[in-house]
């Protein structure tokens, strides 16, 4: 099982001190990687690397605010200083601005196309860059969605973005395909975390999920932390602009045949 671990590396996760994005952290260290976690509360940040630095992994925090992509570059030089370099790169910070799209502002548009792709964009370029310039190879996996390929109503402007984040995959997996740095996503179904919080309170969006999810439950973050090793890994290494769909079979199904 070597090839499925992480020992020597260093994995930078945006979004890594709570939810799915600490799910991957706490998988990562697991398999062996030290980690370098980005959000914006520097409580929860702080939290996060108390409970990550149990598994004996050295934890580094930074709080920043993804949404706004002048500085990204910036912040990946400090933490390839600080670190030595990193070697994988979870694009997983994202959030959304719901309402029916004609009600929607441009500011509204701007902040989710900000925080879920062009962060994504600018720090997958400072990765592959000092990658390129290193002559190292690298392992970049960004979160995608359900919305990468499907809609529900009212969210416009993250189905957008997440259907972007698709396409960003499979781009920048061809154009460093040369330089062995592999792309590709995953994408959550339906994950209780704090963002879905609203959504899993409620009964009948409750019900609707596990009636419509052939697993007849909502993921964990824990789900998409093994899927992350897996992309993370050497075992992964021929894997590149590939959406990996961690949905309890969601997406291959209309549902069951009643209700
Ligand atoms: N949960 C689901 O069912 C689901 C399904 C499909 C896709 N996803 C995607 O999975 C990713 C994580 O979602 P989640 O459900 O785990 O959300 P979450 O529980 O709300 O966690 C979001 C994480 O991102 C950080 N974050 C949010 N805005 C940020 C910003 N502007 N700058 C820096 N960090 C920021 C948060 O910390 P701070 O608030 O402290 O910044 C937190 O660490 C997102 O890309 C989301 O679109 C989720």
């Amino acid at each position: 099982m070597n090839k499925f671990r992480l020992d020597n590396k260093i994995a930078l996760v945006t979004g890594g001190s709570k939810g799915i994005g600490f799910g991957i952290a706490t998988a990562l260290a697991e398999a062996g990687a030290d980690l370098v976690l980005v959000a914006r509360d520097k409580k929860t940040l702080d939290e996060a690397r108390e409970m990550l630095s149990a598994t004996g992994r050295r934890v580094w925090i930074h709080s920043f605010d993804m949404s706004g992509s002048e500085k990204i570059s910036d912040l990946f030089a400090e933490i390839a200083n600080d670190t030595g370099g990193v070697d994988i790169l979870v694009n997983n910070a994202g959030g959304t601005r719901r309402g029916p799209a004609e009600t929607l502002t441009a500011e509204d548009w701007q902040f989710v196309i900000n925080l879920n792709m062009t962060a994504t964009f600018t720090l997958c370029q400072a990765f592959a860059r000092e990658r390129i310039k290193n002559g190292k190879s690298g392992k970049i996996i960004n979160i995608a969605s359900l919305m990468s390929e499907t809609v529900r109503e009212d969210n416009a402007p993250y189905a957008a973005s997440k259907g972007g984040i698709r396409q960003l995959t499979k781009a920048l997996a061809v154009d460093w395909a040369k330089h062995a740095i592999n792309v590709n996503a995953i994408g959550p179904g339906f994950i209780q975390t704090d963002l879905t919080k609203p959504l899993w309170k409620d009964d009948s969006f409750n019900k609707w999920v596990t009636w419509k999810t052939p697993w007849a439950r909502w993921g964990k973050p824990e789900d998409l932390g093994n899927a992350a090793v897996y992309l993370a890994a050497p075992a992964s290494d021929f894997v590149t602009g590939h959406i990996l769909y961690v949905d309890g079979g969601l997406l291959s199904t209309f549902g069951p045949s009643s209700w």
